[in-house]
């Protein structure tokens, strides 16, 4: 009988040596990156387990580490779930866009002729991703670190706010708002696309893993009830759209129109 090493064995069935990432490398091809990661954790799980506590702290979010790992987590989500809502909501931005909490970059690819994005996260980490992220050429756009609770930005300077798997993760969901609110313009858009509570059982476990996923995913909440935190905020709903049980919102709003 043949005798094959402890490697071989192992390689045969379907483990791989894991390298550390080169971060270098992660910036210059992403995709490759991602793809050999994705491969060693085929089943990646709802909840992501992060690596350590990172450097910098906002609200109640530990970041530093998390911006490593999270496109690799988020993959298999990306591929079922987000993306094609992704490429819905975000290609109904115009004007002068700020996108607040936007991570590694997942909507940069989509936004088309806006006349400017800020694009902002308090996590240097992240926005240093988000920089190699592939966008379309003429996207006139401007890195910012910022927090949604206190944006360094005046009032009414923009058309459309993007906010995307973010109200789950700020420490204060009424003052992110309210200070999206303030930037916005009269008549100005809110695009959120958001995971939410949803009704009925699904509910209950919601709350029920919430306390696990604070600790495991930088502080995100499974059960936010985000629709009403944004009409409580003073924004008119124009659309909501649910699905995945209910857990995922698609939410078109915008601040009142002034009387004239
Ligand atoms: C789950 S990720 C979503 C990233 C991206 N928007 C997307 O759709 O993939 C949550 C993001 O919210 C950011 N974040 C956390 N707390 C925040 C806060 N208080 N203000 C703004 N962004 C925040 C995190 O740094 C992280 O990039």
């Amino acid at each position: 009988m043949k005798i094959l090493s402890r490697h071989r064995l192992l390689r045969r069935a379907g483990f791989r040596k894991r390298r550390p990432p080169d971060r270098q490398a992660a910036c210059a091809a992403p995709d490759a990156t991602q793809t050999a990661r994705t491969r060693a954790f085929p089943k990646t799980p709802l909840i992501c387990k992060t690596r350590g506590s990172g450097n910098l702290k906002s609200g109640n979010l530990k970041m530093g580490k998390f911006a490593d790992n999270y496109d690799t987590c988020m993959r298999p989500l990306e591929r079922r779930i987000f993306a094609a809502r992704r490429r819905r909501l975000i290609p109904l931005a115009t004007g002068d866009v700020l996108e607040v909490g936007g991570g590694t970059g997942a909507n940069l690819p989509f936004y088309r002729g806006v006349r400017s994005l800020t694009f902002t996260d308090p996590d240097p980490a992240m926005l240093r991703i988000a920089q190699s992220k592939p966008r379309p050429t003429d996207l006139p756009v401007t890195f910012r670190a910022a927090a949604a609770e206190a944006l360094p930005f005046p009032d009414a300077g923009f058309d459309t706010v993007v906010v995307t798997l973010v109200l789950c993760s700020v420490a204060s969901p009424a003052r992110a708002l309210a200070e999206i609110r303030r930037v916005l313009r009269p008549g100005g858009a809110l695009l959120a696309l958001e995971h939410i509570r949803p009704p009925g059982l699904l509910g209950y476990v919601a709350d029920a893993l919430t306390p696990l996923q604070k600790r495991l995913a930088a502080g995100c909440h499974l059960n936010r009830a985000t629709r009403r935190a944004v009409a409580e905020a003073g924004f008119v709903i124009e659309r909501e759209t649910l699905s995945a049980l209910d857990i995922v919102a698609e939410i078109e709003a915008t601040t009142a129109p002034t009387p004239s």
